[in-house]
């Protein structure tokens, strides 16, 4: 079997990039990176260190500091910050709120970009984010550009929140889901973008089994090779 796939998935925010993932690893045994963590990891980072975003020297000392790792146990994948398992608090309003303005920054992306290149280096791999078909790995064999309407994009992530956060509304969560989706898009840097060999997966429409079904059939070929 071929060991050196690499499945890129970009999309906007809550559209079902790391559900999607997730399930296709489970399902053909590819090692899953969901790189938003990292960016929401860091954030974190700067959040607790009162990082200023304009402050270069700061951000580069920071960086230095931050040592990010991912651990699976029982199919589920964490996130460690400095050995600190962060995978919850990373998912918080507080952190989705900051996230897209950390991304936005030069060396962060960098920094970044690195390490995710390193870990898809001779492996199965499925990464998901926003440039991941574009500069992270620009030669991966599947590309999906997933996209859904945005009211139901907003209407999953409440689903999702509400347990753990009782008093969040639909509007602010529609409200983070549009600003970022507007700070990726616009961005300097990687801004998110479609490559041009990238399959456009829409699932307004589609059950998660549904999309599984249409990412495989696309997968398969070079699985067979
Ligand atoms: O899960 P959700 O779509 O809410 O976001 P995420 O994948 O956890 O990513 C959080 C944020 O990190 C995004 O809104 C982007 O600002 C940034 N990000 C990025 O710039 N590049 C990536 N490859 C992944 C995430
Ligand atoms: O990773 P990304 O931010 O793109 O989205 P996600 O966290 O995978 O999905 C956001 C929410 O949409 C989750 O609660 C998924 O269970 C849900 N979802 C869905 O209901 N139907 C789909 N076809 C895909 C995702």
């Amino acid at each position: 079997m071929n060991n050196n796939i690499v499945v890129a998935i970009d999309g906007y925010s809550s559209c079902g990039k790391s559900t999607l993932a997730k399930a296709l690893a489970k399902e053909l045994h590819f090692i899953y990176v969901d790189s938003g963590a990292m960016y929401r990891a860091v954030t974190l980072y700067f959040l607790r260190h009162n990082i200023d975003l304009e402050d270069h020297a700061q951000i580069a000392d920071a960086l230095h500091n931050i040592h990010l790792n991912f651990h699976t146990q029982n199919h589920k994948t964490f996130i460690t910050l400095n050995e600190e398992d962060v995978s919850e608090e990373i998912r918080q309003m507080h952190v989705a709120d900051k996230v897209s303005s950390v991304a936005a920054i030069k060396e962060v992306r960098a920094a970044m970009v690195r390490q995710q290149q390193r870990l898809g280096r001779s492996k199965n791999i499925i990464m998901d984010g926003r440039d991941i078909g574009t500069v992270v790995f620009p030669d991966a064999q599947v590309k999906l550009f997933m996209t859904a309407d945005p009211k139901i994009r907003a209407e999953r992530r409440y689903k999702e929140l509400l347990p753990t956060n009782p008093n969040i509304t639909l509007e602010e969560v529609f409200d983070n889901l549009a600003h970022r989706d507007y700070q990726d898009t616009t961005r300097e840097e990687s801004p998110l973008t479609r490559a041009e060999d990238a399959i456009i997966l829409d699932n307004t429409d589609l059950s998660q089994d549904e999309q599984l079904m249409f990412a495989i059939s696309h997968i398969e070929p070079f699985i067979a090779e």
